[in-house]
């Protein structure tokens, strides 16, 4: 069976997100920055790293980042941006070598996706192991509290999306989910589906995975992170 994640990331995901750009990548990579005071040379898995935009920005702060996604259309992408190493690998099964990195990110939620808790807390460790001692975890995730008070839980109208596509959101049966339904200017019918982590449960399942959290933000500018914040930004070290 085909999931969501492996045919939706793809070129008509670019298409319908343009304001998630070069400009806000350098925003998060460079409040990253300030907080894990990274030096220059330091190797940076970026899993998820779709078209990579924050490739470009690490390479541009002087450390060696490594893209790694499913999507070969938007490795494509990225190729064209960035000189860092490409893998194509699903992040449940990373190949890459335990202890090799100094910092790893998951960036505008890149997590979420899968069906069950055990294999999210499975992602995250498989994560967590490719850090050095010391080496920096940051999770960037919606904010699961401000999504549960925003989105309907059950399926309204559609909304005008970019592009001539309609959307609609709302909650999985259950509330454990976010979904959204982009329906394409074509025709074609697409499903997002993301596990609503609340940003307490994630910093439980990322100590579970070795890592102390240390930061908390609600944006990209650094704001606290509180229910209302657009983002749940968490930064923390592997012991
Ligand atoms: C919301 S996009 C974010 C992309 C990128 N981090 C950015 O901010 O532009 C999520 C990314 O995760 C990738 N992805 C989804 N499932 C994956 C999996 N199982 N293994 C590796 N990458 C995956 C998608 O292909 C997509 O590039």
């Amino acid at each position: 069976m085909t999931e969501w994640f492996q045919s939706w990331f793809n070129d008509d995901y670019l298409l319908l997100y343009p304001h998630r750009n070069a400009a806000e990548a350098a925003q998060l990579v460079s409040l990253i920055g300030e907080h894990t005071q990274w030096t220059s040379g330091w190797r940076v898995l970026d899993v998820g790293c779709g078209p990579g935009r924050h490739a470009v920005a690490l390479e541009g702060a002087g450390l060696r980042p490594v893209g790694l996604d499913l999507s070969s259309a938007l490795l494509r992408r990225a190729r064209q941006v960035t000189s860092a190493p490409l893998v194509r690998a699903d992040m449940r099964r990373l190949p890459i070598r335990a202890g090799s990195m100094d910092a790893c990110l998951s960036l505008f939620t890149s997590f979420g996706y899968f069906e069950s808790d055990e294999e999210h807390a499975a992602t995250l460790a498989g994560m967590t192991a490719t850090l050095r001692p010391g080496g920096w975890f940051v999770m960037d995730f919606l904010n699961a509290a401000q999504v549960r008070s925003h989105v309907a839980p059950v399926a309204g109208p559609l909304v005008p999306g970019e592009r001539g596509s309609h959307l609609r959101k709302y909650l999985s049966a259950d509330q454990r989910y976010v979904i959204k339904e982009i329906h394409l200017a074509d025709g074609r019918l697409f499903n997002e589906r993301v596990r609503l982590y609340h940003a307490t449960e994630l910093e439980a399942m990322l100590a579970a995975a070795g890592i102390t959290v240390e930061q908390r933000f609600g944006d990209y500018q650094g704001a606290r992170c509180i229910d209302g914040s657009p983002r749940a930004l968490l930064m923390g070290r592997a012991a």
